[in-house]
């Protein structure tokens, strides 16, 4: 499989090495980022080098059949309709894009007028098949609820509206309780996360979401429960931080070079 990849920073980095050590089968054809000096570090690592692409139009010239997004939600936000038209599917790690529901439609409409698929990583989170699986009777309940140091949630646009300021927190403290849409607005760093969960499950307006400041937490920690006819659920990650970006988890990184494993093999394990 031919792949193009927007984006080499922390993620980036993690998949390309992947690729460059024939770990996953995937050939990578085209580099794209805003810092050309990180793409030409990923494209060194290659003995076929990639082209070093210019601009998103010069990675839809390439004959990649896949394009990698990890870069920004504006990125995926430039990218998505275009590489579909353009018949290459996409994987893509800033599924925050997709929490806007009109946006959504429109990229689902076009997956499906060019037969094309856009692949979402579980990143730094899990559960996602088996709320898949749940959502097929009835789900009642979906909550996420995010611990993290007060230092990882200093500055959130929610708490900066309300002058809520987390130094000198003793104790763990619920910030925040609402819909995953309210969420989305009020904390974008934790975007990702809960849109995965509201995709898979039931949607952004009825997944709950709760952050919890812990000055005692070293760790970012997602947590779903889940409720519904199936039973419930319960999922706890602790996750580690990525090695080329303290904001990023290294789960998500693994996701998504996991993603392209299961785009090339003929096993397809989980839901
Ligand atoms: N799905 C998940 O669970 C999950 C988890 C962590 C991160 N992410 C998302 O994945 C993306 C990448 O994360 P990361 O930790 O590798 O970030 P990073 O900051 O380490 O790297 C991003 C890279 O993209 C480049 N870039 C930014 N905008 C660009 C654009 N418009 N065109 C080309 N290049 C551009 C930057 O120069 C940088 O090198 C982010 O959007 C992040 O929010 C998703």
């Amino acid at each position: 499989m031919k792949v193009a990849l927007v984006g080499c920073g922390a993620i980036g980095s993690v998949l390309a090495r992947a690729m460059a050590e024939h770990r996953v089968e995937a050939e990578l054809v085209s580099v794209f980022d805003l810092s050309r000096e990180k793409a030409a570090g990923l494209a060194s690592l290659f003995e076929k080098k990639p082209a070093l692409a210019s601009s998103l139009e010069e990675v839809l010239s390439s004959d990649a059949e896949l394009v990698i997004e990890a870069a920004s939600v504006r990125a995926a936000r430039e990218l998505l309709i275009p590489a579909l038209r353009s018949g290459r599917d996409v994987l893509l790690l800033s599924v925050g894009a997709l929490a806007d529901v009109e946006f959504l439609r429109q990229v689902e409409g076009t997956a499906a007028e060019h037969r094309r698929k856009v692949h979402i990583p579980s990143g730094a989170i899990g559960a996602l098949d088996a709320l898949k699986s749940a959502r097929e009777a009835e789900l009642e309940e979906v909550r996420l609820v995010t611990t993290k140091p007060p230092s990882a949630l200093e500055g959130a646009p929610y708490l900066a509206q309300r002058g809520i300021s987390l130094a000198g927190l003793r104790e763990r403290r619920v910030v925040f309780s609402g819909s995953a849409l309210e969420a989305i607005a009020g904390f974008p760093a934790n975007v990702n996360v809960a849109v995965a969960v509201s995709l898979a499950g039931v949607g952004v307006e009825r997944t709950k979401v709760e952050i919890v400041a812990d000055p005692h937490a070293r760790r970012n920690v997602h947590e779903v429960f889940a409720r519904g006819s199936f039973g419930e659920l319960h999922l706890r990650v602790e996750n580690l931080p990525s090695p080329g970006n303290p904001k990023t988890s290294h789960l998500a990184a693994l996701s998504a070079i996991a993603t392209l494993r299961r785009l090339s093999t003929p096993l397809q394990v989980g839901t």
